[in-house]
C-alpha cells in the first residue's frame, strides 16, 4: 500500500530517526530549526544521490567540468549577483505569539489564523518587512571595532556564485569550446523565516547543479533550455519516484528570481502537496556581465575560430540534494502484510539504497554456517561496500529490519549451502525486498544479480 498525507510525513520522520538516517541538528542541547544531521544510512543515501547527480550530469560527458568552490564569499559577490538587493522574502510577525510567518505563504498565514481561533484568540500581524536570506557571518581578527565591517562575508545562498567567479579561472585553465557546463555539489545556507516539513525548507542545505554557457542566441537558448528541462526531468524519475508524482511547471513572471528570464520547476506531489523538487532557470548573461562590472575583470568568453567576442548565456539546473533525500523516501514507503505480517519497508530504487544487501546464516550458533555467510560476505563486499552482515534474532526479524531501511536483497547461508545433505552445495538463498520471494543462486549468480541491479 502506498501511503500519503501527512500521517505518511511523520512515518518518515520517524523511521528517519529510529533508523538512523536523519536527526534534528544538535539534538540534545534543544535541536536549531532547519538544521539536520545525517546518521550512517542516510549519509549513504545522500551520498548515492549525489554520486548519480555526479555521474550522470558531469562524469559521463564531455562538455562538463566539475568543481567545488568555497563556502565562504565577499559581500560584494552578492552585491554583484543582486542577492543582498532582491535575495529576500515578506515577513510578518504575530503581534500575540510572535510567531514569524512569510507573508506570501497564504496557507500558513491562515493554518496560524485557525491555531489562534481554536484558542479562543485573534491572530494580529504587523506589517510586511522585506527580509534579506542570505547568512553573514565574521572572519579574521576583530580587535579594533573599525574593522568589523571588513571582515563580514557571506556564506552562499546559493552554490551557483561559486561557479560564475571560476568562469574565467576555467576557461584560462581547460580552455572549452562552447557550449559546455561547469557543474557542482555542495552546501548553501539561507536564513528562512520559517523553515519546516523536515527536510524540505531547511537553513542549511545541500544543492546539485549544473551551469551550462551557450552563444548567446535566442533560438540556441530555446533548444539548450528544452534539452536541460527534460534531462533534469528524466534525471529526477530515474531515482526511482513514480513518475505520476512529478510533473513540469513554469514560473509565472513575478514569480520568477532576479536573475530567470525563464524558469520551470520539477515539482513532487509531497504529503504538503505539489512542492518544488528542482529549478531549471534560464539565467541569461546575468551573472556574468554583472561579475565583469563589479571585479572590473573581463569575462568574455572568445570563439578561437573567428576571434570574435561575447558573454555567454547560462541555462542552470538547480536540485537540493535534501529534497531529494526527502522524496525519494516518502516515495518508497509502502505498507503491506507478508506471510500474514503487517510489515513496513522502502522500495528504494537499488543504485539508490544505502545498503545494497545483507548477509546472513540461518542460524548464529552453527560455526560451519557462520563460516560460510562471512566467506559469502566477503565475496560479496568485493561487488560493493555496502553488504550488510546481520546474525542478530531469527531470519524473520532480519529481514524485516532490512526491509524497514530499503536494502534491496537479502542473502542467507543455510545447510544446503555446506552441501551436508544435497546438491545444492555453495548456492544462497536470495530474497527479494518488495515481494519477499526468494531464489536459489550460485554464489556468483547472486553476485552478478546485485552488481547488475545498482548500475
Ligand atoms: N541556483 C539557483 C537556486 O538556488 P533555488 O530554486 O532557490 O535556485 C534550487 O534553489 C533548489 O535548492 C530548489 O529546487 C530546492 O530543491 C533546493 N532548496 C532551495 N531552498 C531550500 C531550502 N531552504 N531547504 C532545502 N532545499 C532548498
Amino acid at each position: 500500500m502506498v501511503m500519503t498525507g501527512s500521517l505518511l510525513m511523520e512515518k518518515i520522520v520517524s523511521l528517519a530517526k529510529r533508523r538512523g538516517f536523519i536527526f534534528p541538528g544538535s539534538e540534545i542541547y534543544g535541536g536549531l530549526a532547519g538544521i539536520y544531521d545525517y546518521g550512517p544510512l542516510g549519509v549513504e543515501l545522500r551520498h548515492n544521490i549525489k554520486q548519480h547527480f555526479w555521474n550522470r550530469f558531469i562524469a559521463e560527458r564531455d562538455d562538463v567540468y566539475g568543481m567545488s568552490a568555497a563556502i565562504l564569499m565577499p559581500a560584494r559577490v552578492w552585491e554583484a549577483s543582486g542577492h543582498t538587493e532582491s535575495f529576500a522574502d515578506p515577513l510578518v510577525e504575530c503581534r500575540v505569539c510572535h510567531g514569524r510567518f512569510r507573508a506570501d505563504q497564504p496557507t500558513d498565514i491562515s493554518a496560524h489564523e485557525e491555531w489562534h481561533k481554536h484558542k479562543k484568540e485573534k491572530a494580529e500581524w504587523t506589517q510586511p518587512t522585506i527580509f534579506n536570506l542570505l547568512v553573514q557571518t565574521q572572519l579574521g581578527a576583530k580587535e579594533k571595532l573599525e574593522n568589523i565591517q571588513q571582515s563580514t562575508v557571506y556564506l552562499r545562498g546559493e552554490i551557483t556564485q561559486g561557479v560564475q567567479v571560476n568562469f574565467k579561472n576555467i576557461l584560462d585553465s581547460m580552455h572549452p569550446k562552447l557550449p559546455f557546463g561547469i557543474g557542482q555539489i555542495g552546501k548553501a545556507f539561507r536564513n528562512e523565516i520559517a523553515p519546516r516539513d523536515f527536510l524540505f525548507r531547511q537553513r542549511e542545505f545541500e544543492q546539485m547543479e549544473l551551469q551550462y554557457y551557450i552563444r548567446p542566441d535566442e533560438a540556441e537558448g530555446k533548444k539548450q533550455f528544452e534539452y536541460w528541462k527534460q534531462f533534469a526531468f528524466d534525471w529526477y524519475q530515474s531515482l526511482g519516484i513514480q513518475k505520476d508524482h512529478l510533473r513540469l511547471r513554469q514560473h509565472a513572471e513575478d514569480e520568477r528570481a532576479h536573475y530567470a528570464k525563464d524558469a520551470w520547476d520539477i515539482e513532487y506531489n509531497s504529503p504538503m502537496g505539489w512542492k518544488e523538487a528542482w529549478g531549471i532557470h534560464h539565467r541569461g548573461d546575468w551573472d556574468l556581465r554583472r561579475h565583469q562590472e563589479y571585479s572590473g575583470v573581463s569575462m568574455e568568453y572568445t570563439d578561437s575560430d573567428t576571434g570574435g567576442k561575447m558573454l555567454p548565456w547560462d541555462i542552470e539546473c538547480s536540485g537540493g540534494v535534501d529534497r531529494a533525500v526527502l522524496f525519494t523516501l516518502l516515495d518508497a514507503y509502502r505498507e503491506d502484510e507478508l506471510n500474514k505480517e503487517v510489515r513496513s519497508y522502502l522500495a528504494l530504487a537499488p543504485k539508490i539504497a544505502s545498503v545494497k544487501a545483507m548477509v546472513s546464516p540461518l542460524l548464529k550458533n552453527k560455526p560451519k554456517l557462520v563460516e560460510k555467510a562471512h566467506e559469502v560476505h566477503a565475496a560479496l563486499k568485493k561487488v560493493h561496500s555496502a553488504i550488510a552482515w546481520d546474525d542478530n534474532g531469527n531470519i524473520g526479524k532480519r529481514y524485516r529490519r532490512q526491509d524497514e531501511i530499503g536494502t534491496p536483497f537479502c542473502i542467507t547461508i543455510d545447510f544446503d549451502t555446506l552441501g551436508e545433505t544435497s546438491e545444492l552445495k555453495d548456492t544462497v538463498t536470495l530474497r527479494h525486498r518488495d515481494t519477499g520471494e526468494q531464489e536459489r543462486l550460485t554464489i556468483p549468480e547472486a553476485a552478478e544479480r546485485i552488481r547488475l541491479a545498482i548500475q
